[in-house]
């Protein structure tokens, strides 16, 4: 259809031409007639509202590409291979390496497509979550998905990291983060809470670097095999037996600190990853 034709067919529309008839005769109005100023502000707001609808359409495959990007950051950051300079969906190709974990046994699953699986939305799905009954919900979660995504950094056929996703509840929000624990499935490397609305300053110090720092080198497991590795109140006294498996407090967050001690409880306990890791450290 060419465009002179178009512009015929509307000015020979019925609907126009009582459209334009109506326009005329709100513009010969005048300025400060009540018809005239609600037909100019609903005007306004259509053209405004179809201006937005359009960039949230358009825009949305940027921001798609956007939250992977973000996400592939912070997997190379907790697994301490991020730089200024890094190339990220470089890095993140070339270093790590996605697998899909049944969370009960423990057990990689094979045959689904790892890369496009989402693990906070099965979590959300009845047909690929579990419900969890109270007394095991202690990082307050209510359902969690039946398969884990994890991140491996390898060296050749040797696992140099095991990255693992965590969630639990703080004081206002749930926190989304990544332990990552060395090939001993045992000592941390590092951790990072990426989706978070804790108080900046006060809970919100979750993800100040400082604190994060202080996690390198400390245990998960006792000797029993029991997952220990918590936050006090105050600051550790590395002097003392077992400061390995403590970690000092957010001061004047201690709701935030005993969520993240949970949420670690929760994920490193037989109800999360401590099947995967038991397989891991035995070359299963
Ligand atoms: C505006 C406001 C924001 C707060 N945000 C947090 C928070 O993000 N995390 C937290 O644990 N406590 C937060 N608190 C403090 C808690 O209410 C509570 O007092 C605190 O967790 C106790 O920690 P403390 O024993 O270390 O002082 C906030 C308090 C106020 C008034």
């Amino acid at each position: 259809m060419s465009n002179g034709n178009f512009k015929e067919r509307l000015l020979a529309n019925e609907h126009y031409q009582k459209f334009d008839a109506y326009k005329q005769k709100v513009l010969a109005l005048g300025n400060d007639s009540l018809e005239k100023t609600i037909a100019v502000a609903l005007s306004l707001c259509f053209v405004c509202a179809i201006l937005v609808s359009f960039a949230a359409v358009a825009l949305r495959p940027l921001q798609l590409e956007n939250k992977a990007m973000d996400m592939k950051k912070n997997i190379l950051d907790v697994a301490g291979l991020l730089d200024e300079d890094t190339d990220i969906h470089q890095a993140f190709a070339s270093q790590i390496e996605e697998k899909l974990v049944d969370i009960e046994t423990g057990d990689y699953v094979e045959g689904m497509d790892a890369v496009a699986y989402d693990q906070r939305k099965a979590a959300k799905n009845p047909a690929q979550n579990i419900v969890l009954d109270r007394s095991v919900d202690i990082a307050s979660i209510k359902r969690k998905a039946k398969i884990a995504k994890v991140y491996l950094v390898k060296s050749g056929d040797a696992i140099q990291s095991i990255i693992l996703p965590m969630h639990g509840y703080g004081l206002w929000s749930t926190m989304y983060g990544f332990l990552a624990l060395e090939a001993d499935g045992q000592t941390v490397k590092s951790i990072n809470f990426y989706d978070q609305a804790e108080t900046p300053g006060l809970g919100g110090e979750v993800v100040n670097p400082n604190w994060r720092a202080l996690w390198q080198g400390k245990k998960v497991y006792n000797d029993a095999g029991e997952p220990v590795l918590r936050l006090i109140k105050g600051v550790v006294d590395t002097n003392k037996p077992g400061s390995e498996y403590q970690v000092d407090g957010l001061a004047g967050a201690t709701l935030t600190s005993n969520g993240v001690s949970n949420l670690v409880k929760y994920w490193m306990s037989a109800e999360g990853f401590a099947p995967y890791l038991d397989k891991i450290r035995n070359n299963d």
